[in-house]
């Protein structure tokens, strides 16, 4: 188990836990040296702008065929998510992030010590939320710098020491295999042209018996996104207020045009059905553990145990399940979320 807490705490977090950090090309170990990152292994060496590592390297070449990688990360440049509030604070954060059962139930339950790594962060709410925790050390990456930046920007005014931020292509992971208590990404793999491939990758860093945590947008619950997504098309946006985030009146401007952007204006997004995740577990090791919203029947409770199992239900209890979610109104863009566990080793989550 990784202890946090004997390190020097003004160290960034890249620094302190340069050892589980690879070169995205070759996989070799890192030197830091002061300004620089060097790889061990290779004669590739990365910049360091304002704290933040830049370790993506571009999509493999050979595999480049179909590839959204680009211009998806043009897209979130211009339009970074979730972005901020004017009034966000390390308080108000907390606050917020409480109020959602997901992170609040996510903070209280990481075992103590975790190594935790969020893959496709963004501006980083959820990795500053888990990092202001004083026994854990919390990596977000993303491949948008301008999000770094204001993730890491927030991170720097609150203080927040056991989060840290890092530049990456999820395909070409900057992080050493099978080193992660806790690999969460939230919204990411439905927006590259390959979110299998892309779980695959992901998975490769957790630990056995680390978790998994992704975030997707579901097959039936989103229909009513892409009727709105219609409605609006064909509106020229005059309608956008029939979208309950653009009446929200705790965002500000940004954050109201991020999140339009992101659901109505997205270059590229796919969509999953709970049983595809659970194959996509299962083929590479995972048990299902749980998911939101729940598969079995009984209304979400505010103690539910994210890292017991539980049961994975039938493909026609989970399609239900998924029937629900479009008869709700597919709230929050119909994102679900499924959590499973590396099997093999010892127990750390
Ligand atoms: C919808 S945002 C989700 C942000 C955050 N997880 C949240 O829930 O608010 C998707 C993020 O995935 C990132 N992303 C997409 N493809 C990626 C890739 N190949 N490598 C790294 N990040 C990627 C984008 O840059 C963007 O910030």
């Amino acid at each position: 188990m990784n202890t946090v807490a004997t390190q020097p705490a003004t160290q960034a977090l890249f620094e302190r836990s340069i050892d589980v950090l690879a070169c995205p090309y070759c996989g070799g170990g890192l030197r830091y040296d002061g300004e620089r990152i060097h790889c061990l292994g290779c004669d590739k060496s990365f910049n360091v702008d304002s704290g933040i590592p830049q370790l993506f390297a571009p999509h493999d070449p050979a595999q480049q065929k179909g590839d959204v990688t680009e211009i998806v990360k043009a897209f979130y440049e211009e339009n970074p998510f979730p972005n901020y509030d004017d009034i966000d604070s390390e308080a108000t954060l907390m606050e917020k992030a409480t109020r959602g059962v997901f992170a609040r139930l996510l903070g209280e339950q990481i075992p103590q010590g975790a190594l935790v790594l969020e893959v496709g962060c963004g501006t980083g709410q959820l990795t500053n939320f888990l990092g202001m925790h004083y026994n854990r050390r919390v990596f977000g990456s993303d491949m948008c710098l301008h999000s770094l930046r204001l993730a890491n920007g927030f991170r720097e005014r609150c203080r927040i020491k056991n989060a840290g931020f890092t530049q990456m292509n999820l395909f070409r992971p900057a992080f050493k295999p099978g080193v992660f208590d806790l690999v969460v990404s939230n919204g990411v793999l439905h927006h590259t042209a390959d979110p299998r491939g892309a779980f695959e990758s992901i998975a490769r860093l957790v630990k056995p018996n680390g978790v998994i945590i992704i975030g997707l947008y579901n097959k039936i619950g989103r229909l009513t996104t892409d009727f709105k997504r219609f409605l609006f098309r064909v509106s020229a946006d005059k309608l956008s207020f029939l979208d309950a985030h653009m009446r929200n009146k705790n965002y500000n401007q940004d954050r109201k045009r991020a999140w339009f952007y992101d659901q109505y204006k997205h270059p590229h997004e796919s969509k999953h059905t709970y049983s595809e995740v659970i194959e996509w577990f299962e083929s590479n090791g995972f048990e299902y553990l749980f998911s939101i919203p729940k598969i079995e029947a009984g209304a979400f409770s505010n103690d539910e145990q994210l890292f017991v199992k539980h049961d994975k239900g039938t493909r026609f209890t989970r399609f239900l399940t998924e029937l629900e979610m479009l008869l709700q109104g597919g709230v929050d863009g119909a994102l679900y979320i499924m959590i499973g566990r590396k099997q093999g080793g010892s127990r750390s989550a």
